[in-house]
């Protein structure tokens, strides 16, 4: 199939069944785009149309963003997950306002320079917003790319990762690349999906590699699998007696940060010492099992310990920029996953007896 059948394939697809009335496209600008683009990296639209409506509402523009602060920007965020994203949304707000005059770039250089956005959704807000010809290689389009011209290999490793990009640069439009790169997307989201890619129905089948060979489970190449380092924490789960929970606010840095927590530690005489400084009248209830929380780089083992302190009055929590929460907290806070599973295990199994 040569570029022009492609594309001829691809924008007939689109006219007919590609997404129109989402609500970034309408209406439609750099800032909207951005914001749909971030949230859309991790997460499904489905689940991303009620919080960009939201935080819309809330962050209307560049300069609105700048200017609130990171929690209220996290607290917006909060069901969403990778804080990452949000903690970059809200640093490259502050970069556009100070050094673009609150208004989003547009020169290429410029955009993927700004926190949070790498080549693929640089060309993303570009190619959308400004029709400009701009490859994107997001997930999607690699799985696309793969299955169509058979290429194997983890799309994560430099040299498939070129491979694809020298094979998205060369097949990108010079015109209509809005509806390219929207459509290439809709395309890996409804037809060429992650699981049993629907074929049938695909304007690629005539020429596509993966489906003629059936290799459309193998396509494309999983990650090879490798040991990740395990890391131990015991975290403090901390009840007053008004059925408060002690949380705590990481700071800004880190893979929590800005995130609300529990007070996190090396081990379990730790946490025992912390208790003997900061508490009046505590007592140890108990330490749950270990449980483990995978994120990309390793494996986290942790125990949660509960402890009761009786006599919470002058409690000492200025400096360790800790509160405490009803435990109805975790559906309104910025929560780290683990936390969350805690809090909320920990309600239902234990209604925190006395
Ligand atoms: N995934 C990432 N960006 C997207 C977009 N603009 N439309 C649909 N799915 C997407
Ligand atoms: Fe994906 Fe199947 Fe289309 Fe090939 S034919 S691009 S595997 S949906």
């Amino acid at each position: 199939m040569d570029n022009k059948t492609f594309h001829r394939q691809i924008f007939d697809w689109f006219d007919r069944h590609g997404r129109k009335d989402l609500p970034w496209q309408h209406p439609i600008s750099a800032y909207r785009v951005w914001i749909s683009e971030i949230m859309l990296q991790q997460t499904q639209v489905a689940t991303v149309i009620p919080y960009y409506q939201k935080f819309m509402h809330a962050f209307p523009d560049i300069k609105t963003l700048a200017q609130a602060s990171l929690d209220d920007v996290l607290t917006h965020w909060a069901g969403l997950g990778y804080y990452a994203r949000a903690r970059n949304l809200h640093k490259a707000a502050r970069v556009i306002q100070h050094q673009y005059n609150g208004v989003f770039p547009q020169a290429f250089e410029h955009v993927v320079a700004l926190p949070g956005i790498g080549r693929s959704t640089a060309g993303a807000i570009l190619s959308i917003a400004f029709g400009q010809p701009h490859a994107i290689l997001d997930g999607n389009v690699k799985r696309v790319l793969s299955r169509f011209y058979g290429i194997y290999g983890w799309p994560g490793d430099s040299k498939v990762s070129k491979e694809l990009w020298q094979i998205s640069e060369r097949l990108t439009p010079q015109q209509r690349t809005a509806d390219y790169t929207q459509a290439m997307m809709d395309m890996g989201a409804t037809v060429c999906t992650r699981r049993k890619p629907v074929c049938s129905v695909c304007p690629l089948q005539p020429d596509c590699y993966a489906f003629h060979h059936q290799e459309t489970e193998k396509l494309p190449s999983t990650r090879p699998r490798k040991a990740l380092p395990v890391k131990q924490s015991v975290f403090l789960c901390l009840k007053n007696n008004q059925n408060q929970i002690l949380l705590q606010q990481r700071p800004p840095v880190g893979i929590w940060g800005g995130l609300w927590s529990l007070p996190e530690f090396d081990d379990f005489s730790s946490l025992e010492y912390w208790c003997q400084l900061h508490c009046n009248d505590f007592s140890i209830i108990e330490q749950l099992p270990d449980k483990r929380h995978t994120f990309s780089h390793y494996h986290l083992d942790y125990s949660t310990v509960i402890v009761k302190e009786k006599n919470p009055k002058n409690f000492v929590m200025e400096q360790d920029n800790a509160v405490w929460y009803k435990n109805d907290a975790i559906h309104s806070l910025g929560l780290p996953a683990p936390i969350k599973r805690i809090l909320q295990e920990h309600t239902e199994e234990n209604q925190w007896r006395e």
